[in-house]
Parts: C-alpha cells; sequence; structure tokens
C-alpha cells in the first residue's frame, strides 16, 4: 500500500510508543515506525504483553499494529525511509560532571542528531518531542548543517500526556503546541506537522510559537502544575500544626475561579521521571543565565517535595513510638501515581528506602508497579517482599502506608484488614483517600495528611 505521509518517532518508551500509536490510529493513511536502541523493549511493543501499562493502550495498538504501526531495531533503514522524524529520546537530569544533578543529560539526544546525520539521504523535518532545554534546537540545527546537500528543518513539538490518561490526553489534548524557525522553510515544515494533527484536533488547538517559546513552554508547564502541588503540600504541613483541614482549605481556595480546583490535592509528593528533572533544569538555566533569585524560587518547588516526603516518613517513626525496627509495614502503592506501572521518582521508592534505614520490614503491594518496583529496590539491604493482594500484604503488618491513589485502595474492606493486623494498627494516608473516620472507628489509629490524626490513645 502507498502511504501519504511516511513518519519515524526515534524513541520507544511511554511517549513515543503511545503518542505514535495515536497517529497511526487516526491516521490509517500515514505509515508510523517506531524505532529504539533497545531490542527487549522493541520485542515487547511486537508482543502481546506490552512494555507499559496505560489504560486504553493495547487496544489502539491492536488495531494499528503490523497495519500503518510498526515496531523495529533498525535505525538506519529507518532513517534513510523516513521524512519526517519525531525524537522522543530520554532527557535525564545528568549524574555527572558539570551540572550534576541539575542540567539535562543531553547525551542520548545528540546521538540521535548524529544518527539523523549520518543514515539521511534526503532532507527530513526533524521534530522535537523530548523534553528539551530551551537553545536546544539550535544546537541540532548545528549539527545537522551543512554537511552534505540535504536540509534539516528542527520544529519542536512538546508532549503534554500526562501518564495513566495518555490515550485520552493524546485523542483530545488541551492543545499542540508547534514551534519553529520563522523562515520560509520553517513555516513549511510546521504546516505539514500541523496537517498531521489536523487529522483529529480542531485547528483553534494547535497553536504555533517561535522555537525558544516552545521548548520553554513545556519546562514552565511542568513547573507551574508542580508549583501547585507543592504550594498545597506545604500548606498540609501548616494544617497538621492547626487543626485546620487541608481539604476544606483546599477546596475554599480551589473555588476562586482564577486559582481553580486542579492539581491541589495534597499528597505525599509528586513523583514521576518529569516534573523534577523538568525543574532542576529550569533552575540550572536561570542559574546559567545569572538569574539566581528566580533559580532559587522554583528550587523551592523542589525542596518543598522532598520536605513532604521526609515529613511523611518522620510522622511515622513519631507516630509508632520513634522506633520502625523489626516492625512490619505495608505500602499501598508503589508507582507515582494511579493507573500506571511507572516507578520512576516515586514518593513510595524513597519511602520504602527510608523505612528499610529505619530496619522496618516493608510490603509492598500494587496492582501494576511490582515488576518496577522490584528492580527499583533489587540489591538494597533489608526485609522487603512484593505482594498483589492488599489483604494478603497487610496480614501480620503493624501499619499501611496508602502511597498511590488507587481506587482499589479507597473501596477496600478495612475491618477484614485491621482484623489480621499487629495492635495498635496504623494507617497512615499519604493521599487522603481512605475513609478516615470509618477506619478510626474500626480501630486503626489513622494519620492523614494536613489533617488532624485520630487515634485512640
Ligand atoms: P523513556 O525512557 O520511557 O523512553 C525513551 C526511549 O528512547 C528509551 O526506550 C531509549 O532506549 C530510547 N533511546 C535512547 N537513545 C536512543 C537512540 N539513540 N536511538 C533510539 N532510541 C533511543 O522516556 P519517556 O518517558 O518516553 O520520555 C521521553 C521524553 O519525553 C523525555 O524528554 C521526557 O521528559 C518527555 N516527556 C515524558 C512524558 C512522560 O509522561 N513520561 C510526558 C511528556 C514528555
Ligand atoms: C506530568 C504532567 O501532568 C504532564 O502534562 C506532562 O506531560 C508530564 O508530567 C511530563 O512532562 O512527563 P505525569 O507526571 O505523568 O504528567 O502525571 P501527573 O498527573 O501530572 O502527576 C505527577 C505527580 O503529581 C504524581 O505523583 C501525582 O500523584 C502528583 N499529584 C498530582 C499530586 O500529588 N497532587 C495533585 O493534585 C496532582
Amino acid at each position: 500500500m502507498n502511504f501519504k505521509k511516511n513518519i519515524l518517532c526515534i524513541g520507544a518508551g511511554y511517549v513515543g510508543g503511545p503518542t505514535m500509536a495515536m497517529i497511526a490510529f487516526k491516521c490509517p493513511q500515514y505509515r508510523v515506525t517506531v524505532v529504539d536502541i533497545n531490542p527487549k523493549r522493541i520485542a515487547e511493543w511486537n508482543s502481546d504483553e506490552l512494555p507499559i501499562f496505560e489504560p486504553g493502550l493495547d487496544e489502539i495498538i491492536l488495531a494499528t499494529r503490523g497495519k500503518n504501526l510498526f515496531f523495529t531495531t533498525d535505525i538506519q533503514s529507518s532513517i534513510r525511509d523516513n521524512d519526517i522524524i519525531f525524537v522522543s529520546v530520554n532527557t535525564p537530569t545528568k549524574t555527572f560532571g558539570a551540572g550534576a544533578g541539575m542540567a539535562a543529560d543531553l547525551q542520548y539526544w545528540e546521538k540521535t542528531a548524529r544518527q539523523i546525520l549520518q543514515f539521511s539521504g534526503s532532507s527530513k523535518i526533524v521534530i522535537e518531542k523530548s523534553t528539551l532545554p530551551v537553545k536546544t534546537a539550535q544546537a541540532m540545527e548545528n549539527i545537522l548543517r551543512n554537511v552534505h546537500s540535504s536540509t534539516f528543518d528542527v520544529l519542536s513539538n512538546p508532549e503534554f500526556l500526562a501518564e495513566g490518561t495518555a490515550i485520552k490526553d493524546l485523542e483530545n489534548p488541551d492543545r499542540i503546541l508547534i514551534g519553529s524557525r520563522e523562515t520560509e522553510s520553517g513555516l513549511k515544515a510546521r504546516e505539514a506537522l500541523v496537517e498531521i494533527y489536523a487529522n483529529w484536533i480542531p485547528r483553534e488547538k494547535i497553536i504555533t510559537s517561535n522555537i525558544w517559546s516552545s521548548e520553554l513552554s513545556k519546562i514552565v508547564s511542568n513547573a507551574f502544575l508542580a508549583q501547585r502541588i507543592s504550594s498545597i503540600n506545604a500548606i498540609s504541613a501548616l494544617c497538621e500544626k492547626t487543626d485546620a483541614d487541608i481539604a476544606e482549605v483546599a477546596r475554599a481556595v480551589g473555588m476562586d475561579s482564577r486559582i481553580g480546583n486542579k492539581y491541589l490535592n495534597s499528597s505525599v509528593g509528586f513523583g514521576g521521571s518529569c516534573f523534577k528533572k523538568d525543574i532542576l533544569n529550569l533552575v540550572y538555566l536561570c542559574r546559567h543565565y545569572g538569574l539566581n533569585e528566580v533559580a532559587d524560587y522554583w528550587e523551592g518547588v523542589v525542596k518543598i517535595n522532598q520536605y513532604q516526603q521526609e515529613r511523611f516518613t518522620l510522622n511515622m517513626l513519631t507516630a509508632m513510638f520513634n522506633t520502625l525496627a523489626d516492625k512490619k509495614i505495608c505500602l499501598f502503592g508503589v508507582s507515582f501515581k494511579a493507573n500506571t506501572g511507572d516507578t520512576r521518582e516515586s514518593p513510595a521508592i524513597f519511602i520504602a528506602k527510608k523505612l528499610l534505614e529505619e530496619k522496618a520490614e516493608i510490603v509492598i503491594t500494587d496492582p501494576q508497579a511490582l515488576r518496577n518496583a522490584k528492580a527499583d529496590l533489587a540489591g538494597i539491604d533489608g526485609n522487603v517482599s512484593f505482594i498483589e493482594d492488599p489483604y494478603r500484604a497487610a496480614a501480620g503488618c503493624h501499619a499501611i502506608a496508602v502511597l498511590t491513589e488507587w481506587d482499589l485502595y479507597r473501596d477496600l474492606d478495612y475491618q477484614k484488614i485491621y482484623d489480621t493486623m499487629i495492635k495498635p494498627a496504623s494507617l497512615f494516608d499519604g493521599r487522603n483517600i481512605v475513609d478516615h473516620r470509618k477506619c478510626h472507628k474500626i480501630g486503626f489509629n489513622v494519620y492523614p495528611i494536613g489533617k488532624p490524626a485520630l487515634t485512640h490513645f
């Protein structure tokens, strides 16, 4: 079959896989290929057991794979045969050298640029899908410039999907942002990308900007979202000291239409692969440009998030008579949020490690994330086990800590759980999803976030 466009995505991760599946699903007239250097990941994308759990993803993969969606490790011919290339490789925080712990590690990004240069035989549109520091497109252009007769137009098209709702977000995004150079060929490339999205997204939601605004908007969006969570979490600490209730405060504040009610759920802290890394990258950029006050302001968002996780663990220690040694604690949830198996930067992993340092015995339960959690905690000193059934996991424990807001944990039979636990039994609700009064009535000592504790002492 002759396809109208041949589209490639380099990087078959949490973004590359679902994003390309959606394009293939909405645009049967295009041939979409996803390539990765990791053969195991590609084999999983080609199997019945996809490498990531995402509600609704299996269905669209089944509908498109082998028809107009292909997963491969053949980078050379993929680059050669496609004219539109999305790059969605990982851009983690640098762990070495200058900027370690703050700056974005651009090595995967740069390698990709060099591969595009090496294997291209014709002109290409190269699209930044990864989240990148502002001005990265310039580096991409410099690598691709003038080496052979082909031309390369670099666009920025950041991805705003959230894990757990990726398919919904891709199908009906708030906006699609495309940044380009304002040259004739830049604008032509931008139109080619607009045309792809316009297959299912209303034109008024496809916005364009200069390339640097686009790169920066992505990081700033994440910084603003994370800032709201740190703001409400900071106030949760004050609520715990003053008998105010964070849910009541969030409700009252969020009903102001200028503020809005989203991202005001107080929690054990935000996790995920991006918020922290993107804010640290923003902080690094600001310092690079000598904007130390701006850098300090945003760094505070990450510091409060760290504080919230540490505070939660310390509250557990204090509530359990200042010793956790040999106490058995069950963690309800280990993914960084509900509806994903992703544990990257999950507060639950941080808390598990802290509890193990206190010599507690940990039992971790989660409906989707146990495989990742096992890998994260492999080689860590201490007694840790993984049990999928929450009832079996909690049996014989001194305490439960609810760390992920899976619906499953709202609706458990807490009387049945309480009956199998060691007394006094404690319930630390790091997501405020459990019925606290009911659990207190059952006999638990209940410690929510940002609300007075309900104890029997
Ligand atoms: P990921 O680690 O899940 O996937 C990246 C993939 O790129 C990996 O499979 C890796 O093997 C592959 N890769 C690296 N170098 C390669 C190369 N030279 N050739 C081919 N493949 C290569 O990462 P992710 O979560 O999909 O994130 C990708 C980018 O998207 C990041 O910049 C991230 O900040 C951004 N982002 C992520 C999310 C999210 O929800 N995870 C949302 C929006 C934006
Ligand atoms: C976030 C953004 O929402 C996406 O727009 C963005 O594309 C993505 O980062 C990215 O660049 O990677 P994600 O991290 O998948 O998406 O998930 P979120 O729903 O934003 O949650 C992030 C963390 O904040 C989770 O740990 C969640 O539990 C926590 N959170 C969220 C709260 O603690 N309280 C809230 O009110 C909302």
